[in-house]
Protein backbone atom coordinates (compact mmCIF):
# COMPACT_ATOMS: atom_id res chain seq x y z
CA UNK A 1 0.00 0.00 0.00
CA UNK A 2 1.13 3.41 -0.31
CA UNK A 3 2.09 5.56 2.27
CA UNK A 4 1.19 8.86 0.20
CA UNK A 5 -0.93 9.88 -2.07
CA UNK A 6 -0.78 13.26 -3.24
CA UNK A 7 -2.52 14.18 -6.37
CA UNK A 8 -2.56 18.05 -7.80
CA UNK A 9 -1.71 19.25 -5.01
CA UNK A 10 -2.06 22.86 -4.34
CA UNK A 11 -1.59 25.68 -1.84
CA UNK A 12 -2.27 29.24 -1.89
CA UNK A 13 -1.40 31.27 1.24
CA UNK A 14 -3.85 34.13 2.04
CA UNK A 15 -2.83 36.96 0.45
CA UNK A 16 -2.63 34.87 -2.95
CA UNK A 17 0.84 33.81 -3.22
CA UNK A 18 0.47 29.93 -5.03
CA UNK A 19 3.65 27.78 -2.84
CA UNK A 20 2.38 24.54 -4.25
CA UNK A 21 0.97 24.50 -7.64
CA UNK A 22 -0.51 21.31 -8.70
CA UNK A 23 2.19 18.06 -7.40
CA UNK A 24 1.60 14.68 -7.47
CA UNK A 25 3.47 11.74 -6.72
CA UNK A 26 3.30 8.86 -4.38
CA UNK A 27 5.54 7.03 -1.78
CA UNK A 28 5.34 3.68 -1.07
CA UNK A 29 5.31 1.84 2.21
CA UNK A 30 8.81 1.71 3.78
CA UNK A 31 10.29 4.09 1.26
CA UNK A 32 13.50 6.46 2.25
CA UNK A 33 12.53 9.75 0.19
CA UNK A 34 14.59 13.08 -0.12
CA UNK A 35 12.64 16.19 -0.86
CA UNK A 36 14.89 19.06 -2.12
CA UNK A 37 15.28 22.05 -4.12
CA UNK A 38 15.61 26.01 -3.91
CA UNK A 39 14.93 28.13 -0.57
CA UNK A 40 11.03 29.04 -1.11
CA UNK A 41 10.22 26.73 -3.19
CA UNK A 42 7.50 25.26 -1.41
CA UNK A 43 9.27 22.14 0.78
CA UNK A 44 8.37 22.75 4.44
CA UNK A 45 4.33 24.06 2.56
CA UNK A 46 4.53 20.25 1.43
CA UNK A 47 6.20 18.57 4.29
CA UNK A 48 3.51 20.47 5.87
CA UNK A 49 0.26 19.06 4.22
CA UNK A 50 1.82 15.72 4.42
CA UNK A 51 2.20 15.94 8.22
CA UNK A 52 -1.37 16.55 8.72
CA UNK A 53 -0.12 20.33 10.26
CA UNK A 54 -2.31 22.31 7.75
CA UNK A 55 -4.30 21.68 4.83
CA UNK A 56 -3.63 21.41 1.08
CA UNK A 57 -5.76 24.50 -0.53
CA UNK A 58 -6.95 21.81 -4.02
CA UNK A 59 -5.87 18.27 -4.83
CA UNK A 60 -5.83 15.35 -2.79
CA UNK A 61 -3.75 13.78 -0.04
CA UNK A 62 -4.53 10.14 0.87
CA UNK A 63 -2.67 8.78 3.74
CA UNK A 64 -2.51 5.33 4.03
CA UNK A 65 -5.40 4.90 2.18
CA UNK A 66 -7.01 7.99 3.82
CA UNK A 67 -8.42 10.48 2.26
CA UNK A 68 -7.41 13.47 3.83
CA UNK A 69 -10.43 16.32 2.63
CA UNK A 70 -12.91 14.33 4.42
CA UNK A 71 -11.35 14.26 7.95
CA UNK A 72 -12.39 16.28 10.47
CA UNK A 73 -9.60 18.28 12.79
CA UNK A 74 -10.48 15.97 15.62
CA UNK A 75 -9.39 13.02 13.25
CA UNK A 76 -6.76 14.21 11.50
CA UNK A 77 -5.23 15.36 14.90
CA UNK A 78 -5.92 11.66 15.85
CA UNK A 79 -4.14 10.27 12.95
CA UNK A 80 -1.08 12.43 12.97
CA UNK A 81 -0.37 11.48 16.56
CA UNK A 82 -1.07 7.46 16.02
CA UNK A 83 1.08 7.52 12.16
CA UNK A 84 3.26 10.39 11.79
CA UNK A 85 6.30 11.65 13.34
CA UNK A 86 7.79 15.37 12.46
CA UNK A 87 10.87 16.78 12.77
CA UNK A 88 10.45 20.59 12.48
CA UNK A 89 13.02 22.95 10.93
CA UNK A 90 12.73 24.87 13.58
CA UNK A 91 12.98 22.17 16.83
CA UNK A 92 9.72 23.47 18.30
CA UNK A 93 10.88 22.40 21.94
CA UNK A 94 9.11 23.97 24.61
CA UNK A 95 11.74 25.85 26.70
CA UNK A 96 10.37 25.14 30.14
CA UNK A 97 10.70 21.40 29.81
CA UNK A 98 13.59 19.23 30.38
CA UNK A 99 14.54 17.28 27.09
CA UNK A 100 13.14 14.44 29.06
CA UNK A 101 9.78 16.06 29.42
CA UNK A 102 9.54 17.43 25.56
CA UNK A 103 9.88 13.68 24.52
CA UNK A 104 7.46 12.55 26.98
CA UNK A 105 4.72 15.13 25.90
CA UNK A 106 3.10 13.23 22.55
CA UNK A 107 3.11 9.80 24.45
CA UNK A 108 1.10 12.24 27.19
CA UNK A 109 -1.49 13.47 24.77
CA UNK A 110 -1.60 9.74 23.53
CA UNK A 111 -2.42 8.71 26.46
CA UNK A 112 0.58 6.93 27.60
CA UNK A 113 1.24 6.35 31.46
CA UNK A 114 3.95 8.03 33.60
CA UNK A 115 6.21 5.81 34.02
CA UNK A 116 6.53 4.24 30.41
CA UNK A 117 6.30 7.53 28.74
CA UNK A 118 9.50 8.54 31.36
CA UNK A 119 11.05 5.50 30.38
CA UNK A 120 10.55 5.23 26.18
CA UNK A 121 12.03 8.80 26.81
CA UNK A 122 14.95 8.17 28.26
CA UNK A 123 15.39 5.22 25.94
CA UNK A 124 14.88 7.13 22.78
CA UNK A 125 17.44 9.96 24.01
CA UNK A 126 19.59 7.61 24.31
CA UNK A 127 19.08 6.22 21.24
CA UNK A 128 19.96 9.61 19.79
CA UNK A 129 23.04 10.11 22.26
CA UNK A 130 21.59 12.23 24.90
CA UNK A 131 21.12 9.99 27.93
CA UNK A 132 23.15 12.10 29.74
CA UNK A 133 21.19 15.46 29.08
CA UNK A 134 18.18 14.47 29.51
CA UNK A 135 16.89 16.49 32.29
CA UNK A 136 18.67 19.67 30.37
CA UNK A 137 16.33 21.56 29.68
CA UNK A 138 16.69 23.29 24.80
CA UNK A 139 18.46 26.48 26.36
CA UNK A 140 20.90 23.67 28.04
CA UNK A 141 21.55 22.04 24.85
CA UNK A 142 23.36 23.44 21.41
CA UNK A 143 22.10 23.57 18.36
CA UNK A 144 22.64 20.19 17.04
CA UNK A 145 21.76 18.60 20.89
CA UNK A 146 18.21 20.17 20.59
CA UNK A 147 17.75 18.69 16.96
CA UNK A 148 17.92 15.54 18.50
CA UNK A 149 15.87 15.88 21.14
CA UNK A 150 13.32 17.01 18.09
CA UNK A 151 14.13 13.44 16.33
CA UNK A 152 13.44 11.86 19.94
CA UNK A 153 10.21 13.27 19.88
CA UNK A 154 9.25 12.76 16.69
CA UNK A 155 9.67 8.85 17.43
CA UNK A 156 7.38 8.84 20.64
CA UNK A 157 4.43 7.43 19.72
CA UNK A 158 6.59 5.03 17.16
CA UNK A 159 5.49 6.84 13.93
CA UNK A 160 4.86 4.48 10.31
CA UNK A 161 5.85 8.05 8.71
CA UNK A 162 8.63 9.65 9.77
CA UNK A 163 8.45 13.40 8.28
CA UNK A 164 11.93 15.77 9.09
CA UNK A 165 12.18 19.41 7.43
CA UNK A 166 15.85 19.66 7.02
CA UNK A 167 16.93 17.72 10.00
CA UNK A 168 21.00 18.68 9.65
CA UNK A 169 20.29 22.17 8.33
CA UNK A 170 22.08 22.65 11.95
CA UNK A 171 24.15 20.08 12.90
CA UNK A 172 28.17 19.79 11.81
CA UNK A 173 29.02 17.36 9.84
CA UNK A 174 29.48 14.57 12.54
CA UNK A 175 26.36 15.14 14.10
CA UNK A 176 24.35 15.15 10.55
CA UNK A 177 25.92 11.54 9.49
CA UNK A 178 25.07 10.43 13.12
CA UNK A 179 21.50 11.31 12.32
CA UNK A 180 21.74 10.14 8.42
CA UNK A 181 22.83 7.07 10.39
CA UNK A 182 19.41 6.79 12.75
CA UNK A 183 17.53 7.70 9.76
CA UNK A 184 18.60 4.36 7.25
CA UNK A 185 18.31 2.59 10.81
CA UNK A 186 14.57 3.92 11.23
CA UNK A 187 13.91 3.11 7.41
CA UNK A 188 15.50 -0.28 7.80
CA UNK A 189 13.59 -0.98 10.43
CA UNK A 190 10.12 -0.38 7.88
CA UNK A 191 9.78 3.14 8.83
CA UNK A 192 8.25 5.19 5.75
CA UNK A 193 11.14 8.51 6.30
CA UNK A 194 10.55 11.45 3.60
CA UNK A 195 12.92 14.41 4.54
CA UNK A 196 13.89 17.96 3.05
CA UNK A 197 17.40 18.46 2.76
CA UNK A 198 20.01 20.70 1.23
CA UNK A 199 22.75 18.03 1.75
CA UNK A 200 24.16 15.67 -0.92
CA UNK A 201 24.62 13.36 1.77
CA UNK A 202 21.25 12.48 2.65
CA UNK A 203 20.02 12.59 -0.48
CA UNK A 204 22.36 10.45 -1.91
CA UNK A 205 21.32 7.90 1.21
CA UNK A 206 17.81 8.08 -0.01
CA UNK A 207 15.92 5.12 -2.31
CA UNK A 208 14.58 8.40 -4.65
CA UNK A 209 15.24 12.11 -4.74
CA UNK A 210 11.93 14.18 -5.68
CA UNK A 211 13.12 17.68 -6.73
CA UNK A 212 11.12 20.65 -6.63
CA UNK A 213 11.32 23.91 -8.31
CA UNK A 214 9.03 27.06 -8.10
CA UNK A 215 6.14 25.23 -6.12
CA UNK A 216 6.27 22.23 -8.47
CA UNK A 217 8.08 18.69 -9.53
CA UNK A 218 11.40 19.70 -11.18
N1 LIG B 1 2.12 31.52 5.94
C1 LIG B 1 2.55 32.00 4.75
N2 LIG B 1 1.92 33.04 4.17
C2 LIG B 1 2.33 33.52 2.97
N3 LIG B 1 3.37 33.02 2.27
C3 LIG B 1 4.04 31.98 2.81
C4 LIG B 1 3.67 31.43 4.08
N4 LIG B 1 4.52 30.40 4.35
C5 LIG B 1 5.37 30.32 3.31
N5 LIG B 1 5.09 31.27 2.38
C6 LIG B 1 5.78 31.47 1.10
O1 LIG B 1 5.66 30.27 0.35
C7 LIG B 1 6.90 29.98 -0.31
C8 LIG B 1 7.37 28.59 0.06
O2 LIG B 1 7.74 28.57 1.44
P1 LIG B 1 8.36 27.29 2.12
O3 LIG B 1 8.53 27.60 3.56
O4 LIG B 1 7.53 26.12 1.77
O5 LIG B 1 9.76 27.20 1.37
P2 LIG B 1 10.97 26.15 1.56
O6 LIG B 1 11.17 25.48 0.26
O7 LIG B 1 10.72 25.31 2.75
O8 LIG B 1 12.22 27.12 1.83
P3 LIG B 1 13.52 26.94 2.81
O9 LIG B 1 14.48 26.02 2.09
O10 LIG B 1 14.07 28.31 2.91
O11 LIG B 1 13.04 26.41 4.12
C9 LIG B 1 7.86 31.08 0.06
O12 LIG B 1 7.92 32.00 -0.99
C10 LIG B 1 7.25 31.71 1.30
O13 LIG B 1 7.53 33.07 1.36
MG1 LIG C 1 11.63 25.15 4.63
Amino acid sequence: MSSILVDGLTRTYPGGYQALKGVSFSVAQGEFVAVMGPSGCGKSTLLNILGLLDRPTGGRYRLEGAETARLGDAELTGLRRARIGFVFQAFNLLPRLSALENVALPMAYAGTGVPERRARARELLTRVGLGRKAENTPLQLSGGERQRVGIARALANKPALLLADEPTGNLDSKSSAEILALFKELNMEGMTVVLVTHDPAISAAAGRVLKIKDGALA
